[in-house]
């Protein structure tokens, strides 16, 4: 097949990280038999200060078109975004802004951990246990972070406030797309809430039950996300399956997921919208290790993987991704924040020979 894929580079280690998964993208193409036109944007921190516009007007065209978006991390160093007005800054400005022109309302975060990787985890391998396996998916174009806002200052207005509004169809929409995963995978669905306090909660949960009904051969099960933080620690394995979450539960959750695989950079995401879908690593952009060649590829390679997958469904290209992704990891390959005192220096990799290596093996 041939699609058009609009890539936004980003800031900091965004440079560094999309050029391996291009690599591997393009290895993909030749092995497979499919075309992959890649057409670059400016996009993030840099393109505030390039176009003034950290989701410029040449940018968004470029994602109008395309049939796919990569999206590397954004975001400078402190002084820098410390010269950015706030409604400019690429949370606001450009993250959001991309979310809501692509109605991308499902994000996937697999947050995978094979046995054999257990040492990875700052847990104990028998917490570890068989493996962590679970896919959480959060709604990304609602709740609090798109509600209005009134924002106080010490010094003037007294108060703050930002609005927390779900739809029944917001809820609906996410709910269906958790539970269709958990009835494709054969797995258990726990739906993450907080319902002892929260009106919208409650409503979450009773819109998740209408949908439940459907899926009547699904396990199901809920949790206070208070609770889930602290069992997520505790016995991480007893959620192998689908999490679901809102928003702003998701982020948080979806990064402490992050803390159990031992990085966040072994975090890719996929934002999942009805007619477009972009791919981002989970993480920042790490401006303190940029250009450095130390930056670890693996969460914008497994964007790539999410996208072949949940873009063109590219099932077996994906899988040839993933493969290569924990193949090159068991083969005891490690990029500098996965290392400890006794990884041997031969099998400490920058980020390009990471990138060469998974190429090498989706090659082969
Ligand atoms: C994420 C990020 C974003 C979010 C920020 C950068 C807007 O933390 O994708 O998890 O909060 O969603
Ligand atoms: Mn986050």
């Amino acid at each position: 097949m041939t699609k058009n894929i609009a890539v936004l580079t980003g800031d900091g280690i965004g440079p560094e990280i999309m050029a391996e998964a291009l690599k591997v993208l393009h290895a993909v193409g030749k092995k497979y038999g499919h075309i992959f036109n890649c057409e670059e944007a400016p996009f993030g921190a840099s393109a505030y200060f390039s176009h003034g516009n950290p989701f410029p007007k040449e940018a968004q065209d470029v994602c109008d078109r395309a049939d796919a978006i990569m999206k590397g991390p954004v975001g400078l160093a402190v002084n820098e975004m410390n010269r950015i007005p706030q409604e400019m800054r690429p949370e606001i400005g450009a993250i959001l802004p991309l979310r809501k022109r692509y109605n991308t309302f499902a994000n996937y975060r697999p947050v995978r951990l094979p046995a054999s990787l257990a040492s990875l985890s700052p847990l104990k391998p028998e917490i570890i246990g068989k493996g962590i396996d679970i896919l959480m998916i959060r709604e990304l174009v609602g709740g609090l972070y798109f509600g209005d806002k009134v924002e106080g200052t010490a010094t003037g207005m007294k108060y703050s406030s930002d609005e927390l509004i779900y739809t029944a169809d917001e809820v609906r929409d996410i709910a269906r797309v958790a539970f269709n995963e958990a009835r494709k995978g054969k797995v258990k669905l726990t739906n993450v809430h907080k319902a002892n306090v929260l009106a919208t909660s409650r409503f979450w949960n009773a819109i998740v039950d209408t949908v439940r009904a459907e899926y009547t051969d699904v396990v199901y099960e809920s949790v206070l996300v208070d609770n889930a933080a602290y069992q997520l620690v505790k016995n991480p394995a007893q959620y192998n399956g689908v999490m679901l979450f809102e928003n702003m539960q998701g982020d948080i959750l979806t990064d402490q997921a992050g803390g159990i695989l031992g990085s966040l950079g072994l975090m890719p995401s996929a934002c999942v919208g009805p007619a477009k879908t972009y791919v981002e690593p989970a993480h920042g952009s790490a401006p303190d290790i940029a250009g450095k060649n130390i930056a670890n590829p693996y969460s914008m390679i497994g964007s790539v993987a999410l996208m072949l997958e949940k873009a063109f469904g590219l099932d077996r290209e994906a899988n040839a991704v993933w493969n290569a992704l924990t193949r090159v990891l068991t083969d005891g390959y490690r990029t500098v924040e996965l290392t400890d005192a006794s990884t041997k220096k031969e099998y400490i990799l920058g980020t390009k020979e990471f990138g060469d290596r998974v190429r090498d093996i989706v090659a082969e």
